[in-house]
């Protein structure tokens, strides 16, 4: 089964609080934006997005220009519906994928990229350089990348699939020098069944 077919069944087959990174309130993700200086209509692009509420969090807090992408077609169109008829808003989707990419790599100028659970899937030297080579193409200058992923002490799979976990220097050499760490900390977050999974979340900026 491919990538596609594994998330799409994923998204079919489950209610989000279902899944095992669902969050009610992405209240960690959210506080480290915060700590960004973006102004309110900046670009903000959520990778691997999924079902994530943190598109309502976004939105509630008056952040305007908000794209969400996946791989995933069945849950953007379900992330899509949700956040149209609850705010009225027509959140711009972008079905891609991130080792791969033929449509985020149009973009320019983001001012905000967030991967929550996302880049550990990609455990090829590949995949890894293709993901990291899209952030330097379509990021702004003085722009912020929002990484969140299983730590070096995190679990070993998610959904079923093996993991690549991170430390803050791991991701800090990835980037490499254009980039500078605003902040980084260790964070377990407790799954909707109770199992700690121990992140790193790290916040950097283009110098
Ligand atoms: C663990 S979920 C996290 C979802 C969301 N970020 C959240 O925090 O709720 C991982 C997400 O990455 C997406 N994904 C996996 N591989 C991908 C790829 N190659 N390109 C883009 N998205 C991908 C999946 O479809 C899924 O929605």
């Amino acid at each position: 089964m491919n990538s596609k077919s594994h998330w799409n069944t994923v998204y079919e087959t489950k209610e989000d609080n279902e899944l095992g990174w669902y969050e009610s309130d992405p209240v960690t993700t959210l506080d480290l934006i915060k700590k960004t200086s973006i102004a309110k209509d900046a670009t903000i692009l959520n990778v691997g997005a999924g079902t994530t509420t943190l598109v309502d969090a976004l939105l509630e807090n008056g952040y305007e220009t908000i794209i969400a992408s996946d791989i995933s077609d069945v849950a953007l169109q379900k992330l899509h519906s949700r956040i149209a008829k609850t705010y009225q808003y027509d959140l711009q989707c972008i079905v891609d994928d991130l080792t791969n990419s033929s449509k985020l790599s149009t973009l320019s100028n983001i001012d905000l990229w967030i991967d929550r659970a996302v880049l550990h899937f990609f455990l090829s030297e590949e995949e890894q350089v293709a993901y990291f080579d899209l952030i330097k193409k379509i990021i702004s200058p003085k722009g912020y990348v929002l990484i969140a992923v299983f730590s070096l002490e995190g679990a070993e799979k998610c959904s079923g699939l093996p993991l690549q976990r991170y430390n803050t220097e791991m991701l800090s050499e990835r980037l490499g020098n254009q980039f500078s760490l605003v902040e980084s900390f260790q964070h377990t977050y407790v799954n909707p069944f109770g199992g700690e999974r121990p992140y790193i979340f790290t916040l950097f900026q283009k110098n």
